[in-house]
């Protein structure tokens, strides 16, 4: 049985004051982990504020991104060392944004996946598709090849510990969320590529997440699909009643 993970991506928004009033707000508001995990992934700046005022709260704090190195000289990076020590549980890894306009390719997300594990943090990895991917024949091997390359020497035990969201940049931020069929297609592939890189028991074991434009009048279809274990919301995650209502639906 899969616990579902609601995620908000707040991305390159808010200020630590607005952070800290969001987590007062939400506190005493979140369903039992037990039955659907929250997660909001928040700016490195706000991380230190965001654990110390989550005290005693079910939300799990994440970072957008982290380097592949714990230190060195690496000016400007985050070190999952730095943020694993600070209390970050989980990091996503290979954004779409973090594709397009930081030129992460493959080979540096399998990085990244490796220091999360190295420093006991959970990815959250990303598969993109773009519109033009989507049109084209090869549009099921791109998604195929961006979970195969992001999982590159990662063992089964680790694997049973990931957690992979289908984010069509497509549907990113453009408010035209992928119909139901769409985002359980592309969860399903995802999870048929687990179970051919691992095993059946682990592909059933990991959560699969859908983002690009989730809100609160789409996400019960979304969340109803077989394939989807929760969505990653950006712009719907920014507000606390609209992030309570997406993390509140499967009560
Ligand atoms: O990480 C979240 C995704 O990029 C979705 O963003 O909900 O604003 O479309 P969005």
């Amino acid at each position: 049985m899969r616990i579902p993970f609601v995620a908000g991506n707040w991305k390159m928004n808010l200020s630590v004051e607005e952070a800290v009033n969001f987590l007062e707000t939400i506190k005493g508001q979140l369903p039992d982990p037990k039955v659907t995990e929250t997660c909001i992934a928040a700016s490195p700046l706000f991380l230190e504020s965001m654990i110390k005022h989550n005290n005693g709260s079910p939300l799990v704090i994440a970072a957008e991104n982290c380097f592949y190195e714990d230190e060195g000289a690496y000016t400007g990076e985050t070190s999952p060392k730095a943020l694993s020590e600070m209390g970050v549980t989980h990091v996503i890894i290979g954004h779409s944004e973090r594709r397009k306009y930081f030129n992460e390719t493959d080979d540096i997300i399998n990085k990244k996946v490796h220091a999360a594990f190295r420093n006991h943090l959970t990815p959250i990895i990303c598969c993109d598709e773009t519109m033009s991917r989507r049109q084209s024949a090869d549009r099921i091997s791109w998604v195929v090849s961006q979970v195969t390359n992001a999982l590159k020497s990662v063992t089964a035990d680790q694997a049973k510990n990931i957690i992979l969201a289908y984010e069509p940049s497509w549907a990113i931020g453009s408010g035209k969320t992928a119909s139901t069929d769409e985002a359980e297609e592309g969860c399903y592939l995802i999870r048929q590529t687990v179970a051919d890189l691992y095993s059946d028991e682990i592909a059933n074991e990991i959560r699969v997440l859908y983002g690009g434009s989730v809100n609160d009048d789409n996400a019960d279809d979304i969340l109803a699909q077989i394939d989807i274990d929760g969505v990653l919301a950006g712009g719907a995650s920014l507000k606390a009643d609209s992030f309570l209502k997406l993390a509140n639906f499967l009560q």
